[in-house]
């Protein structure tokens, strides 16, 4: 602060100062844009305090960056970056929790939970639950080894859920087009698609989302010829045709909780896990194909690292909830002020 004895000179300084500070201080209202400093005055640790909830989280839970990403991707792709994905159910507004895509599948919520409440009593009422989503998902890839980038800032969280939109949500059977379809229409192009599909670098997925490749491709009753033979033989090992649909495999066989550009290698020798991943390399000839994407990623570790921060802000920017009249800043995560 400017004392009220300041020398000329430390006020000329101050007057510098305070320009600099609002050209670079976000505008908070109705029609603002996303911004970095959104909490530099209002909670200013509030990046550490939820680096440090997920530092110790990652404890007992070598899983939960992995997670808490894909809490992030599933909140902004319904609704918008609007925490509408961590609401849950009330008579009449059933949790998007629910839906097909997240139910028994999406998880970390505990870890969210945690970083409110300490958040909570740093700063109270400040920082928004959409926003815990974004900074955590950035944490979690760089202390996987992946990029960093500037957390942009300022979501309020909505007051709905959106169970339906949630069906929506890219699936794991869907085909190259129709991936595209679901990102174009947020506003994302190929390289988000293909960049942001290497976020299956880590973390897990279950059987049931695998089986069909494995037994009964496109209803075929055979295995999907596009999958490695060798890697197919390991995967019917651990998925079983009649085994549990909910065992745990690694989505990068090779680096499991690491973020590296392992993801496009797999999927350059046919061991791409989901439809969905083999299916940004398939058909490398036909018009619309994204593998010349994946040829460049598989390559080149800088680049998808530089190309996966831009998508991440690009989809953190998928419909803005700035609009105080619209949104809030829950003080539970679970359910609407
Ligand atoms: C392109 C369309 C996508 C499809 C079809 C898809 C599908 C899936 C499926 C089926 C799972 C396994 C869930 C389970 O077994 O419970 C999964 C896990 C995961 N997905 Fe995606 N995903 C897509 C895009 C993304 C994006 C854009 C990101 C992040 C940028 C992402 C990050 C993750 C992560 C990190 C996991 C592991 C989560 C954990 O271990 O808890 N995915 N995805
Ligand atoms: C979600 O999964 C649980 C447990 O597997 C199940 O009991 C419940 O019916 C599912 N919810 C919906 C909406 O399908
Ligand atoms: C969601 O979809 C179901 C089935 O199509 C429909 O009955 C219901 O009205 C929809 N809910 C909303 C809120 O649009
Ligand atoms: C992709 O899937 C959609 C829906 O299942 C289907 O209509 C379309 O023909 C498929 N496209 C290709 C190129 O296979
Ligand atoms: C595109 O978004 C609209 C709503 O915003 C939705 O009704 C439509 O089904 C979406 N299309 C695809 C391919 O997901
Ligand atoms: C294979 O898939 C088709 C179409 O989805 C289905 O009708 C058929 O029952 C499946 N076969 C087996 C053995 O599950």
């Amino acid at each position: 602060m400017v004392s009220s004895s300041s020398s000329p000179s430390a006020t000329a300084a101050a007057v510098v100062l305070a320009v600099a500070l609002m050209t670079t201080t976000c505008f908070h209202g109705a029609t603002a844009q996303l911004c970095e400093d959104y909490y530099d005055s209002t909670c200013p640790d509030a990046y550490d305090i939820v680096k440090q909830v997920l530092v110790d989280a990652v404890q007992s839970d070598t899983r939960i960056f992995a997670s808490l990403i894909r809490l992030h991707f599933h909140d902004c792709f319904v609704q918008g970056c609007d925490a509408s994905l961590l609401l849950d159910s009330v008579p009449g507004m059933p949790s998007e929790k629910t839906s097909a895509p997240n139910n028994g599948s999406a998880r970390g919520f505990g870890v969210v939970d945690a970083a409110k409440a300490a958040l909570e009593s740093a700063c109270p009422g400040v920082v928004s639950c959409a926003d815990i989503l974004a900074i955590a998902a950035e944490i979690s890839v760089e202390l996987s080894g992946g990029p960093s980038w500037g957390v942009l800032l300022g979501r309020l969280d909505s007051k709905t859920s959106d169970f339906n939109g949630s069906l929506d949500l890219p699936e794991p059977t869907d085909n190259l087009t129709i991936l595209q379809q679901k990102f174009s229409n947020l506003s994302l192009n190929d390289v988000d698609l293909v960049a942001l599909s290497g976020g299956h670098t880590f973390g897990r997925v279950q059987c049931k989302f695998i089986t069909d490749r494995l037994y009964n491709f496109s209803g075929t009753n055979m295995p999907d010829p596009t999958l490695d033979a060798s890697y197919r033989a390991f995967l019917t090992q651990r998925c079983p045709r009649n085994g549990d649909p909910t065992a745990l495999n690694d989505l990068d066989p090779t680096t499991p909780d690491t973020f590296d550009n392992n993801y496009y290698t797999n999927i350059e020798v046919n061991r791409g896990i989901l439809n969905s991943d083999q299916e940004l390399k398939s058909s490398p000839l036909a018009q619309g194909t994204t593998a010349p994407i994946v040829d460049q990623f598989a390559a080149s570790q800088d680049d998808f690292f530089a190309s996966f921060a831009q998508s991440m802000i690009n989809m953190g920017n998928i419909k803005p909830l700035t609009d105080p009249s619209r949104g809030e800043v829950r003080t539970n995560c679970r359910r609407v002020n």
